[in-house]
């Protein structure tokens, strides 16, 4: 197995380059099954999540090449099921094939999607909305089965706001027959690229990025070229990583508009943070940070995907700052990892409470998660000595080149080999 290992204290500085957004993408890919024809995604992020999609889709048919990170597509032959749970149960997404293969075959058979242990992980409203439509849904035996006679648009009425109900629920209803709104939905930025990708396709979706949509379905769409958003999450691991370790990074190929909330926490934080056009953003902090609360919210609120990487910015701030976790029920077992190395940290229930320290110290720590592993990794990169981070894996699903990008920015990092 792979690790990280990282000697600390090194400041963060010069410039990096944001890839495209790993959650759109992994929504991007299978809404393709419902295009006819070939379609072109640029700026593809290059991390396991795509890879492990591109071979799903591969099994099940589809025609995929990817030169760098641009993935030309055709699902002209795919299939409307799979059984393969290893590769579906790698990931989330996996769960958006139900309504892409819904909305095109009328039928899906999939395997239940794993993703991090973050809680229970329902997908209730999923199904909600596929029943609403006309479908029938049942889970047995570890595989998810969706059919119905046809699709009927109708209004559905989230009883939570989710991303991941949202944009399934919306392909499923591009090709219903009729109107379909959907009240309560989920407005973060990947939301509104897949409306985007859909509706140069030919769909008809009005509202994506507000608290109603509308989909006015449409019997056919065409292959088209799309170009998947700059990573938010990402953008925010790198802004975090160069504010904790008193940095000054220009981040490049950003969209600032989605960087409001994150931007605010830090100024708040004292970070000096300069949106220098329209896709960059400068950080830079050569001050104490200091103590914040921060509550993570849906968007535009603070993402809870970057609950972790500033908790531990947070550790070495002045002061108390608290983490309210609204989204996800089990988002802070990094935090037991962060006191191993010497951080002061206690945790109840969703709530957690950053008492900063002065420093923290290299320890040997296990990434619980995506997430948890950035943070981990930007624990580690403040920490003074060595720190070895394992379950890279984890880091690998969503970051691309993460290591390469942080010693390009002058960190001092490895991965290494169990044997090493
Ligand atoms: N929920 C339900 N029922 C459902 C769906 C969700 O109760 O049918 C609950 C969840 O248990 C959770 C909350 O609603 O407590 C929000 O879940 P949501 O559906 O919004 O999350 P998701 O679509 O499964 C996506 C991202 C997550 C990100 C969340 C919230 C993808 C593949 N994943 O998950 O990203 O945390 O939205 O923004 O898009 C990550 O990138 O590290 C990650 C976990």
């Amino acid at each position: 197995m792979e690790k990280f290992l990282i000697n600390g204290g090194n400041r963060l500085c010069g410039e990096i380059k944001i890839g495209g957004a790993k959650n759109a993408a992994v929504a991007v890919i299978p809404a393709t099954i419902l295009l006819s024809g070939k379609t072109t995604i640029t700026n593809l992020p290059r991390i396991s999540d795509t890879e492990v999609l591109h071979k799903l889709l591969s099994e099940m048919g589809s025609k995929i090449s990817i030169d760098g990170t641009t993935m030309v597509i055709d699902n002209e032959d795919i299939l409307h099921h799979t059984h393969n749970f290893d590769l579906a149960g790698k990931m989330r997404a996996s769960y958006y094939m139900c309504g892409a293969l819904l909305g095109r075959y009328k039928e899906a058979e999939i395997p239940l999607p794993g993703g991090c242990n973050l809680g229970t992980r329902q997908i209730d409203q999923h199904i909600k909305g596929f029943e609403k439509l006309g479908a029938e849904v049942k889970i047995s035996h570890g595989l998810i089965r969706i059919k119905a006679d046809k699709l009927v648009g109708t209004n559905i009425c989230f009883d939570i706001v989710s991303v991941g109900a949202t944009i399934n629920v919306m392909l499923a209803a591009t090709m219903a027959e009729g109107i379909t709104k959907l009240e309560n939905v989920a407005k973060e930025p990947h939301v509104v690229d897949i409306a985007n990708l859909l509706n140069k396709a030919g769909a008809k979706i009005e509202g994506a990025g507000t608290d109603i949509i509308t989909i006015y379905g449409v019997t056919s769409l065409k292959g088209v070229e799309h170009e998947i958003i700059p990573d938010q999450i990402e953008t925010g691991t790198y802004m975090i990583a160069a504010a904790a370790t008193k940095g000054n990074v220009l981040l490049t190929d950003v969209c600032p508009e989605h960087m409001e909330s994150v931007m605010d926490k830090l100024r708040d934080a004292g970070v000096e943070v300069a949106v220098e056009s329209s896709n960059q953003i400068r950080v830079k902090a050569d001050k104490k940070l200091l103590a914040i609360s921060v509550k993570t919210l849906p968007y535009p609120g603070f993402p809870t995907d970057l609950q972790s990487p500033i908790g531990t910015m947070l550790t070495v701030a002045n002061g108390t700052s608290m983490i309210i976790e609204n989204i996800w029920e089990n988002r802070f077992k990094y935090l037991d990892e962060l006191n191993k190395m010497g951080s002061d940290v206690s945790v109840d229930g969703r709530i957690a409470i950053i008492r900063g320290v002065d420093k923290i110290t290299g320890a040997r720590v296990t990434a619980p998660d995506l997430r948890g592993g950035a943070a981990l990794i930007i624990a580690g990169l403040i920490a003074e000595g060595y720190t070895i981070v394992s379950g890279v894996e984890h880091v690998d699903r969503g970051y691309e080149d993460m290591e390469m990008k942080l010693k390009q920015l002058g960190a001092d990092i490895k991965r290494i080999r169990e044997e090493d």
